[in-house]
């Protein structure tokens, strides 16, 4: 049996995926860890909890002997890492838990990794990173897996610091792992803080739209399940030590985006043409602001034959319209509801 540790599988990305290996893979046994913070919802997971293949395990990767213990306990093959802290806005305000997640977690899995994998045979640790880490980008061209590193916001150098520390590993002690730095992601289950679920959250309750400085801000979206596919790809079949940009090829200014949202909610909800996009407010910019994030993925596509499936806007209304059927789930990840279940559920053991 092939044994997967995937840390991070409660949050947006990783239940996506977590939901893709359980089912395709029923031969696999895929172990989530997860720490279940804010942003991390075992309510993403209901429909492959009960399954054979798959165990969910609360732990801090942060915790150094937790982890020895883990990979004593279980045998894992491969560890695809997506844990982390995620907003860019909480960076600002807090970096410090950034720096604890995403770097020094980073480095406990790939200590733990080493310690229990002898000689490497048949092992593989990917790390999930984002496309922040190049940068930012001017009115043209794109991000490819050879442009320098200079990230501008403390999420942003965290990942990076992650995304050296991986291939150091790989370079200083052969260990054989795999990077892939994606665009932004959007979809189901991502919690809303995040522009678009806030956005379908504040336009359903008639709540301002905080469009933060000229709204020309560029971000090249995906919709999840083709990262989560991506990954997949990659876990398997990507080269050892190489890196894999993943993007949509699909750039939206913030502003058009949202008056494509506001389009799409005012049908959704029978509301006037116009009603959602009279909410939105200019506000102060968030500080150090990456202007533009555009991906080449061509290395992905051309290597591994992956592209993108859903189209945006076929994903924007896929997205408007699920949040509105899940209003209950918003509700509870909103007001902390499930975090409290479930840590007085699972507790803090292994
Ligand atoms: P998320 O914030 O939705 O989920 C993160 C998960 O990690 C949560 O379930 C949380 O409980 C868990 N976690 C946090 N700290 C932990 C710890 N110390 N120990 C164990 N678990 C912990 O994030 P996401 O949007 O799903 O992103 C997943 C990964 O993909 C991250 O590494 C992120 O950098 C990367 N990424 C995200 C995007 C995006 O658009 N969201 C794009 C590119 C890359
Ligand atoms: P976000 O979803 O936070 O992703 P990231 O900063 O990682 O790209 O934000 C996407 C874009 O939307 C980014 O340019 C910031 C902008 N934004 C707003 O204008 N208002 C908001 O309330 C939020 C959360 C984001």
């Amino acid at each position: 049996m092939h044994h997967i540790l995937v840390t991070g599988g409660a949050g947006f990305i990783g239940s996506h995926l977590i939901r893709l290996l359980v089912n395709k893979y029923p031969d696999y046994h895929i172990v989530n860890l997860d720490l279940l913070t804010y942003a991390g919802n075992l309510e993403n997971l209901t429909d492959v909890e009960h399954k054979d293949n798959y165990t969910f395990v609360k732990g801090d990767i942060v915790d150094d002997k937790f982890l020895d213990e883990l990979f004593a306990k279980y045998n894992f093959d491969g560890v695809i890492h997506l844990a982390a802290e995620s907003h860019v806005d909480r960076s600002i305000e807090d970096p410090m838990s950034f720096i604890k997640t995403n770097i020094i977690g980073t480095v406990n899995l790939l200590n733990a990794a080493r310690k229990a994998w002898g000689d490497y045979e048949g092992k593989r640790f990917y790390h999930v990173s984002t496309d922040e880490v190049y940068g930012t980008l001017g009115e043209t061209g794109f991000f490819t897996e050879e442009t320098s590193y200079d990230p501008r916001s403390p999420y942003s150098s965290s990942k990076a610091s992650s995304d050296h520390l991986v291939r150091a590993y790989h370079h200083t002690y052969g260990m054989p792992i795999v990077v892939s730095n994606c665009s932004n992601n959007y979809g189901p289950y991502q919690f809303p803080e995040k522009l678009l679920p806030l956005f379908i959250h504040n336009i359903k309750n008639k709540k301002a739209l905080p469009v933060y400085g000229d709204g020309k801000y560029t971000r090249d979206w995906l919709w999840v399940e083709d990262h989560a596919i991506a990954i997949d790809k990659i876990y398997h079949e990507g080269r050892n030590g190489e890196t894999y940009n993943i993007g949509g090829n699909n750039e939206w200014k913030n502003i058009d985006l949202i008056h494509a949202l506001c389009e799409i909610m005012d049908d959704l909800l029978d509301r006037d043409e116009g009603s959602s996009a009279e909410l939105i407010t200019y506000v102060k910019d968030r500080p150090g602001h990456d202007r533009r994030y555009a991906i080449d993925a061509s290395k992905l596509m051309n290597e591994l034959g992956w592209e993108p499936t859903i189209k945006s806007t076929e994903g924007l209304r896929k997205t408007a319209e699920w949040y509105l059927e899940n209003s209950e789930w918003l509700e509870n990840v909103t007001s902390g509801a499930y975090q409290k279940y479930y840590l007085k559920q699972y507790g803090s053991e292994v």
